[in-house]
Parts: C-alpha cells; sequence; structure tokens
C-alpha cells in the first residue's frame, strides 16, 4: 500500500496498516515530512510498548513494514491512500499523478474529509477505482472510516476498501458522495456554532468547552476539538459545505478565518483556541487574545 501524505492522519493510517501486516510506502513532499510522520509513529508504538500491549519484536516487525519514499515512479501496490492537505487542486493533482504512477489494478483512495470523491475520479482514467476512506483523528484510536463511493465506484472497489477497513480494525460505514459526507457534516456545523458563541462573547473559551464535555459528554469540548482537527482544515471543511449546499447556515465564523490568517492553526501550530507547549504539544493556557477579539 501507498500512503501519500505523512501528516497527523497519514502516519495514523500507515501504522494501523503495518499493525493489520501490510507493507506500507509512505510518502511526503519531503523528507522531514516523512520523517515527522515516522517519528509520531515510533511515539505511538513506544507508548504501545510501554502499556504492554505489543512486544519489543511486533514493534521492530510493524516499523520495518513501513518504508519512506519520495519519489513514486513505478510502485507496486494495490491500493494508494491519499492523506495529504485539505485542499482540491492539490489533490487533483495527485489524483492525476497517482493515475499514471500506480498499476492499472490499484485502487485510488482518498482521506478526504469533504471534497467530492467524484471530482477526484474525473482526474483520473479509472474513475470506477476511486473511493473516499475517511479515518478519523488520531487514526490508531478512533475506530470508524467512512466510505464513500463517487458515482462511477465500482462495486469492487467498495468491497476491497470495506474489507481493508475491517482488518484495519475499524468499523466501515457507507455514506454518499454529499458535501462534508456524514461526519463533518454534523460535527462542522456545531464546531463553527461554538466559534460563532465564543466571538459574541456568549461564553468563554473555557465556558463553550466545559458545557460541551460536561453537559453531552464530549470528550472534547469544541474549540479543543477544532484546534486538534486543525482550524485551517476546518475552515476548508466549512467552504466545502457552504459552497457545496449555497446555504447560509454553513457559512464560516468570522474568527475562524482570522485564526487561520494569522496562522493560528490550533494544535499542530502551537496555538489555536488554546496555547500548546509545542506544537503538537498539550495545552498550557488559553488564549486571552480570542476573548479580546471576540469582545464585542
Ligand atoms: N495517537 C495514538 N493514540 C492516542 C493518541 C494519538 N494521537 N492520543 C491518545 N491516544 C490514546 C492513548 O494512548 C490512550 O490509549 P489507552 O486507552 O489504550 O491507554 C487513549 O488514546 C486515551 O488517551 P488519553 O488517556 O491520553 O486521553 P483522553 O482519554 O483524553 O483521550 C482522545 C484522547 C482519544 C483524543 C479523546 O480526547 C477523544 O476521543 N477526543 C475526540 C477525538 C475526535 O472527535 N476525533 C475526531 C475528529 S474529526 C476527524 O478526525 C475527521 C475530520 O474529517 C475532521
Amino acid at each position: 500500500m501507498l500512503v501519500v501524505g505523512a501528516g497527523q492522519m497519514g502516519a495514523g493510517i500507515a501504522q494501523v496498516a503495518a499493525q493489520a501486516g501490510d507493507s506500507v510506502l509512505l510518502n511526503d513532499r519531503s523528507e522531514e515530512f516523512v520523517d515527522l510522520g515516522l517519528r509520531t509513529i515510533v511515539k505511538n508504538l513506544e507508548r504501545a510498548l510501554e502499556k504492554g500491549r505489543i512486544t519489543n519484536e511486533e514493534r521492530e516487525r510493524i516499523l520495518a513494514r513501513i518504508v519512506p519514499v519520495l519519489a513514486w515512479h513505478d510502485v507496486d501496490v494495490d491500493i494508494a491512500i491519499e492523506a495529504a492537505t485539505e485542499n482540491l487542486e492539490i489533490k487533483l493533482e495527485l489524483f492525476a499523478k497517482l493515475d499514471r504512477h500506480t498499476p492499472a489494478r490499484a485502487i485510488l483512495a482518498s482521506n478526504t474529509s469533504s471534497i467530492s470523491i467524484t471530482q477526484l475520479a474525473a482526474a483520473t482514467k479509472r474513475p470506477q477505482a476511486v473511493i473516499g476512506m475517511h479515518y478519523f483523528n488520531p487514526v490508531p484510536v478512533m475506530r470508524l472510516v467512512e466510505i464513500i463511493r463517487g458515482i462511477a465506484t465500482a462495486q469492487e472497489t467498495f468491497d476491497f476498501v470495506r474489507e481493508l477497513a475491517l482488518a484495519h480494525g475499524k468499523t466501515p460505514v457507507e455514506v454518499r458522495n454529499f458535501p462534508g459526507f456524514v461526519s463533518n457534516r454534523v460535527l462542522c456545523p456545531m464546531l463553527n456554532e461554538a466559534i460563532f458563541a465564543l466571538y459574541e462573547s456568549v461564553g468563554s473559551v473555557e465556558a463553550i468547552d466545559t458545557v460541551m464535555k460536561l453537559g453531552m459528554n464530549h470528550p472534547m469540548g469544541p474549540l479543543e476539538l477544532a484546534d486538534f482537527i486543525g482550524l485551517d482544515t476546518l475552515l476548508s471543511i466549512l467552504d466545502v459545505l457552504y459552497d457545496g449546499f449555497k446555504d447560509p447556515k454553513y457559512r464560516p465564523c468570522p474568527l475562524l478565518r482570522e485564526y487561520v490568517d494569522a496562522g493560528w492553526l490550533g494544535r499542530k501550530t502551537g496555538r489555536g483556541f488554546y496555547q500548546y507547549a509545542a506544537p503538537g504539544g498539550t495545552i498550557v493556557a488559553r488564549n486571552g487574545a480570542s476573548a479580546t477579539v471576540a469582545a464585542r
């Protein structure tokens, strides 16, 4: 299997695939990005080892199954899973490239959170072999894979990725190719509404997140979850929903756009609605500036 994109999603997919016994080629734009992904996997396996969930030998075997690749001319794989940035142009270009460089038998899957599978398939000469395979973050923990058929996706393609998701220890759920599919059509308006509540000073970051954690039993409050997903990713999903349905209920909150413009992309950059000890680290403070920006 080829995994394109070694960020938090791509690295997670590579890890669960290697743990399930698959050989994985892990690719990204540069050695630095691939190394970052590999380091995340090493850290996760270290944790699993400490907890006694895997042995040292298993850890070595899992790591040996993941091979970094920078160019993928003539890669021999049954499936490529694209987990690049949530950006239509980047994904269209990648799908055209995957179509040129992978064997004719290979399935081309996208881990997109919202972009049309039909549109990605149209960038290839094998639309019947293109499908959405949407994992959730953190991939090693979350049990769902949303499987999205494009208009031309063949039944064999669907059957293959369904079996693959099961082999990865996940629960596959089939959904249709509508903007945001099911997961993000339901989740992202809720997160956006929480940002509007902050923007309109209905409550502080802490108040909004505590209401949802204690009142609704959510493991993370919506602002913490937005930071965890990445505010740029959230904004691009909301833009897809807004453009796709032409319904104002999906309009992204201006405060979200301003954070993204500022480069405050959440946990991965060390600052979003919370401040983090380091990019990808733990929360050290709520973002005081947001309350000032948000005040009317
Ligand atoms: N990678 C691997 N494992 C991780 C992890 C990571 N990044 N973060 C936590 N874990 C594991 C821990 O090792 C721990 O494992 P054990 O129970 O086996 O010991 C377990 O998860 C629980 O972790 P913690 O005790 O450290 O922390 P927690 O109980 O607060 O759980 C959490 C952390 C699982 C992330 C939890 O807060 C949670 O479920 N949050 C919501 C996550 C969510 O909604 N994800 C979906 C986002 S939307 C998306 O991904 C799709 C999209 O298109 C935008």
